[in-house]
């Protein structure tokens, strides 16, 4: 595909070419990473954080929320939880804090790796070499740090408390795969100030960089969030009729088109998309390019108090719930479980 045909395919509104979009996306799923769906169980440590992302509903400057730090006890019942209901990966996340010590993290690592043998991924936000490389060696596997967009001067007015720019975000994903993790990174759909220019260019990113993993989700208003608010109006303002608008239909786009440039990568149907979609965000995801779920393994009393976003999908729900509604949805669409880890084939290439 060329760089052209993002953007044209990004202004499509005819409904028989999207179609098309549509049946090209998949053909190149069931090609390129077959009809598993590989389940990766969200255990969301802490949502406790230093940074103030103008999107996000527990950035430090979010001073309502009750903070929560799990207990290592917990995070390693979540993990044997996520063995039991048979997934292949688990997957931490929280806020950036030092909370998360470089050592207490690596110590539950190692424990995890051996009780489960699961394969791990990270997501604690930008974090020192020196316990990156601790935590590879401890056994994680995998990290996510989604880039929010290529454009540098809306990356700089949407985190106003990181330390560096877009090309240092990049920087330090390459230097996570030269630690050797598999590196995972993605964008929102619709934020303030986001053109469809913007967009094309964050879909062509994930290309040059052949990104392990890619995570694409509408952008949800959080409220009471400066993106939310005047600074949100502000740079809608500014991108004018060339703003992205935050719907389904532009985000399932964007992940057709980023299965269609990255044909091998893993990409999860998200929560996001669920939540602003709960009929069928879902199975639309999981139709038009997308090979993974993460359900949510996080106790449902902390899993209250991780609202990035209002509503998240199965906010309320009990995990066996979740999982088994999960896996119905899977084989309704003809789509098999994922056994195992599910590592990136570019990764696996290496081997
Ligand atoms: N709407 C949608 N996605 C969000 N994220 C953070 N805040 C929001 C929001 N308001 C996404 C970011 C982040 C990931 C963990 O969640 O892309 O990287």
């Amino acid at each position: 595909m060329e760089r052209a045909e993002i953007l044209e395919w990004l202004l499509e509104t005819d409904e028989s070419r999207l179609e098309e979009l549509w049946r090209k996306a998949d053909e190149t799923r069931q090609d390129c990473v077959g009809s598993d769906v590989h389940l990766r169980g969200l255990i969301e440590v802490s949502n406790r954080c230093v940074r103030e992302c103008a999107y996000c509903g527990i950035s430090a400057c979010a001073p309502k929320v009750e903070r929560y730090l799990m207990s290592r006890e917990e995070i390693l019942d979540c993990a044997d939880r996520a063995k039991a209901c048979g997934f292949g990966t688990v997957v931490m996340q929280a806020g950036e804090t030092p909370a998360i010590t470089g050592e207490w993290m690596a110590g539950i690592i190692r424990e995890i790796k051996a009780r489960t043998g699961l394969a791990i991924t990270l997501s604690l936000g930008e974090r020192e070499e020196s316990e990156l490389r601790a935590w590879k060696e401890a056994g994680a596997d995998r990290y996510l740090l989604r880039f929010e967009t290529t454009d540098p001067e809306l990356y700089l007015e949407i985190h106003p408390s990181l330390p560096g720019t877009v090309s240092d975000r990049i920087a330090q994903l390459m230097g996570m795969r030269e630690i050797g993790f598999e590196i995972g990174t993605g964008v929102m759909v619709g934020i303030p100030g986001q053109t469809w220019e913007t967009l094309a260019q964050d879909i062509w990113t994930f290309r040059d960089y052949d990104m392990d993993m890619i995570g694409i989700g509408p952008y949800l208003p959080s409220p009471g969030t400066p993106l939310d608010g005047e600074l949100g109006q502000r740079l809608t303002i500014r991108a004018g009729d060339q703003q992205v608008p935050n719907d389904p239909l532009t985000t399932l786009k964007a992940l057709a088109l980023t299965r269609l440039v990255c044909p091998r990568t893993n990409i999860p149907s998200t929560t996001a998309l669920a939540t602003l979609d709960p009929g069928s965000g879902r199975a639309n995801g999981l139709l038009r390019g997308a090979n993974v779920i993460m359900p949510n393994l996080t106790p449902p009393h902390y899993r209250v108090l991780y609202q990035i976003y209002p509503g998240k999908a199965g906010l309320h729900e009990t995990v066996d719930i979740t999982v088994a509604r999960i896996r119905t949805q899977i084989e309704a669409l003809g789509r098999t479980v994922g056994q195992g880890p599910g590592t990136s084939p570019r990764m696996k290439g290496q081997a």
